[in-house]
């Protein structure tokens, strides 16, 4: 393979996402031709790092064997049938397992050997989409039907998260509060009331990791004025990842919980990026148990590690209660009329059902327990020789850090700093993809410890290369 050749090729016809196409002319894009794990291969035989999971999503790393031997097995006997008429095994089957997990049971329910049927929980419904954007318009939809058809049909406003982002469709657009991503479509976008003064953490080591007292009586006022109008509260639990990779303290999900109940407002937690083991437990919102129960939300969407990265595919889990609202004879219209063209696709289906399988045999949360401590050690260390290094935080498997001046103000955006680092640490051997100027290792969550010294190694050795 020639990666001269396909670069050349690849600049006439691609248009990458998120991307300054201009940009590509100084940095091509890495011509891949292979990835095993964590390894991506290049055409030159070059072997580099993937640290961020390719956009988050391989969160077993790529080209498990179980993974693809599901795909083989699935696709030897049909792809995809359509599913408003049709009933297949491995939809079935993953939605009566991703049910037991976001209900809290063990992988006796959800894992190889779970019995096929609903176990009893909060949450009782699944519907099924391709990308995460979809997903989370999916589940606003269905909390501004839900509230019109049980008499609410005044709670038509959304509140979210500042710093969140939900995706690339103009709902999942007007709900995220990142002002690159929507700016140029602003005038298409429905407005959304937005929380400000968050209980941002460091992570669990931090002493008020569990305890958000402080900043809640703000917040509570921010939206005690909208409490008759709104519809639903779109939040990503703990892990607001776009925005900057930042954690809020889980009891915010219990207050979130405790005043929504009090007002007939909807939850709708964003998982896309902080579930599926991301941080730790299989949902982010099961970090707010503490003790106790979960204060489950009443839609929770998945995407991403859902197939372990391998095929598009996400999920909107809902309550009976949800559903109910929903259930009538036809003619009194109050069917959930989305349809998406691949819903329910069975090769992702099944792929999410030996996700599962390796999550439960290869004892997935207990590797991120182990090895996620040493991404954010990692930095620690690096940060000790560069007083440039910033607000250092870290959970399950992710850590991030802020480029800034000693004083801790932030660098002139046009510098492009993070992009700097990124770019030296490919040359360096490891994928990496700031969020400005915030740094991140996010790798696959079965990462060995000896990866990830050498993701940090490369990060230190790009550091010093930009900073000197
Ligand atoms: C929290 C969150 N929500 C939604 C999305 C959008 O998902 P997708 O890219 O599959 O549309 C993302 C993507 O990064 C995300 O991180």
């Amino acid at each position: 393979m020639n990666g001269a050749d396909l670069i050349r090729r690849d600049l006439d016809v691609f248009w990458h996402p998120c991307s300054q196409m201009r940009d590509k002319q100084a940095h091509p894009p890495l011509p891949v031709i292979r990835a095993d794990g964590c390894r991506l291969t290049l055409a030159d035989g070059r072997q580099i790092l993937d640290g961020i999971s390719s956009w988050w999503c391989k969160a077993l790393g790529h080209r498990h064997p179980r993974l693809i031997a599901a795909l083989h097995d699935q696709a030897s006997r049909f792809e995809h049938v359509i599913m408003a008429n049709v009933c297949t095994e491995p939809t079935v089957r993953l939605c009566e397992r991703l049910l037991a997990c976001a209900n809290g049971f063990g992988s006796d329910l959800w894992g190889p050997a779970a019995p096929p049927r609903r176990t009893p929980g909060w949450f009782a419904k699944v519907f099924l989409a391709g990308d995460g954007s979809t997903a989370v318009e999916i589940a606003i939809k269905m909390a501004l039907q839900f509230q019109a058809q049980t008499g609410q049909g005044q709670r038509t406003r959304f509140a979210a998260l500042a710093d969140g982002y939900h995706g690339e469709g103009v709902g999942s657009l007007s709900v995220g509060d990142l002002g690159i991503y929507k700016e140029p479509y602003r005038p298409l976008l429905f407005p959304c009331h937005f929380l400000s003064g968050l209980p941002r953490r460091s992570g669990p080591l931090d002493p008020r990791w569990h305890d958000a007292s402080v900043e809640w009586p703000a917040i509570e006022a921010q939206l005690n004025p909208l409490a008759d109008t709104l519809a639903a509260i779109v939040y990503e639990p703990v892990l607001q990842a776009a925005g900057g990779m930042r954690l809020n303290s889980p009891d915010l999900l219990r207050r979130l919980r405790g005043w929504a109940d009090a007002h007939g407002v909807l939850l709708i937690a964003d998982e896309i990026a902080a579930g599926m083991g991301r941080c730790g437990a299989l949902l982010a919102g099961h970090l707010a148990a503490h003790g106790g129960g979960i204060p489950q939300p009443d839609f929770a969407v998945l995407s991403k590690g859902l197939t372990g990265g391998v095929l598009p595919l996400a999920a909107v889990l809902t309550c009976d209660r949800i559903a109910a609202a929903f259930d009538a004879d036809w003619h009194e219209n109050r069917a959930f009329l989305h349809s998406n063209t691949y819903t329910g696709h069975a090769l992702a289906c099944a792929v999410a059902n030996a996700a599962l399988d390796v999550f439960a045999d290869e004892q997935v949360l207990a590797a991120v327990a182990s090895n996620g401590p040493l991404l954010r050690a990692g930095l620690e260390r690096l940060a000790t020789m560069r007083p440039y290094l910033h607000r250092m935080r870290g959970l399950g498997m992710m850590a991030a850090v802020d480029l800034g001046r000693h004083d801790g103000t932030p660098l002139p955006a046009t510098d492009r700093t993070g992009w700097r680092v990124c770019h030296e640490a490919v040359a360096r051997g490891a994928l990496l993809r700031p969020l400005g100027d915030t740094l991140y290792l996010l790798p696959p969550l079965n990462t060995t410890a000896e990866d990830i010294e050498i993701l940090v190694t490369v990060l230190g050795q790009s550091l010093d290369a930009v900073f000197g």
